[in-house]
């Protein structure tokens, strides 16, 4: 990923910023497209990981849809080049006003996650004489096996409707006249690197179907939400496996031929395409500690402080020795940490790291805590000569 002809044009760069290797963006969505392309499953890319108008144009270009949890990321994705009819849009809390962009827009369909927000979207509805689709957002119980900040499907998570409202649902179908109820949406967690996890959703998608079936309830769109993990640890030039990914779907859901499965893979489209460049500023001891002082905090890269992610870190201006470090940003916080007790070369003022695996949930997630400016953006086509893509697109 980093070349001695990028470091260079690195080195004239005001730093933090971050970096996006475009080339490797592309050959990770041909790749993602080729394998669901196999299956005939639908792509909706969760702008949430990263809304940078330049990677949703690319993405968008392959024609994927978009996975939207505001009216802005409506908005911009529309922006963007994604059409209308591929976009879904989920959340806990949707505001009348972002109902009702969806509704004008004639999005694909609202992923509703409670009994109050059915009832609003049906009156929203039936004001402007309109038949809205949505998907029930069902809460299935299940343990994602990540960090908890980032499990969404378990039965005391926030997301979505409990199996009694479903019931619920069943009983009134006859309240909701407004609603096109042909979807279900299922999301429970995200940088799930144990598939089993996705067999066990499996097991309780074939049961509600089943369930809303005998109640005749028809689904047509089945939405499995996102979550496939990234190698944080291995990042560079790391392809998700998403032949396996697909493939425990494949094995393990029962579906009837009209059904259509739908995705909404955030982190694993972009996470390992974008990186943050930071610059030593101070290397100090602390007791028996080193550590060095950079100039990214987590205002530009809030998972490691939030999340005690883990994110490969690498100094790409120095290769002799090696020593233990920590490596600290320059934020009034103690948890402005991006790595302790990591081994790297003999590293000096002025030196460049490279923090890996920031392409997802980086940028999108940064404050300006401490009137910090922004970090830049650079694209690899801007700085090298890149090769032109040949595109393929989503089938459907
Ligand atoms: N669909 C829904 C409904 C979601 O809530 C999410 C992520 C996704 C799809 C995409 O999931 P992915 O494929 O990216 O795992 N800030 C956290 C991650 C939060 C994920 C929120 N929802 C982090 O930095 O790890």
């Amino acid at each position: 990923m980093f070349s001695n002809e990028l470091i260079t044009q690195f080195d004239r760069l005001k730093t933090p910023f971050y970096y996006y290797d475009t080339d490797f963006l592309n050959k990770n969505l041909n790749i993602l497209i080729h394998e669901a392309n196999r299956f005939g499953y639908r792509l909706h890319y969760a702008v949430k990981a990263n809304a940078n108008s330049r990677i949703l144009q690319i993405i968008s270009d392959y024609g994927f849809g978009a996975d939207c949890v505001s009216g802005n990321e409506v908005q911009k994705a529309l922006e963007n080049g994604f059409k209308p009819e591929k976009i879904v849009f989920a959340g806990v809390g949707k505001t009348d006003e972002e109902l009702q962009l969806a509704i004008d827009k004639k999005i694909f369909c609202v992923n509703c996650e409670s009994l109050q927000e059915l009832e609003i979207i049906n009156s929203l509805a039936e004001i402007c004489n309109k038949k809205v689709r949505v998907a029930l957002r069902i809460n299935p119980d299940i343990d994602a096996q990540t960090h908890a900040y980032i499990t969404t499907g378990l039965q005391y998570n926030k997301f979505g409707l409990s199996l009694q409202d479903v019931d619920y649902i069943i009983k009134n179908k006859e309240k909701y006249s407004n609603l096109l109820m042909d979807g279900v949406h299922l999301h429970i967690g995200s940088q799930i690197t144990n598939l089993k996890v996705f067999r066990d959703l499996c097991g309780v998608v074939n049961n509600v179907l089943h369930y809303l079936s005998q109640n005749n309830i028809n689904i047509q769109h089945i939405n499995l939400g996102g979550g496939l993990g990234i190698d944080y640890s291995e990042p560079e030039n790391q392809i998700p496996d998403f032949q396996a990914y697909f493939n425990v779907f494949y094995q393990h859901l029962t579906v009837k031929p009209w059904q259509e499965i739908h995705f909404e893979p955030g982190r694993a489209v972009i996470g390992q395409a974008g990186a943050l460049i930071t610059r030593v500023l101070y290397v100090k001891e602390n007791g028996s500690r080193k550590t060095i002082i950079v100039d990214a905090g987590f205002t530009d890269l809030l998972r490691p402080a939030l999340y005690q992610a883990k994110h490969k870190i690498k100094n790409i201006s120095s290769e002799s020795g090696e020593m233990l470090y920590d490596i600290a940003g320059p934020l009034c916080e103690t948890a402005d940490y991006f790595g302790k007790g990591l081994l790297l070369p003999e590293t000096k003022r002025g030196d460049l790291l490279v923090i890996y695996s920031a392409g997802a949930y980086g940028e999108v997630m940064a404050s300006q805590y401490n009137l910090r400016q922004p970090a830049g953006k650079y694209f690899s086509d801007d700085l090298l000569k890149s090769k032109k893509h040949k595109i393929s697109t989503l089938k459907i």
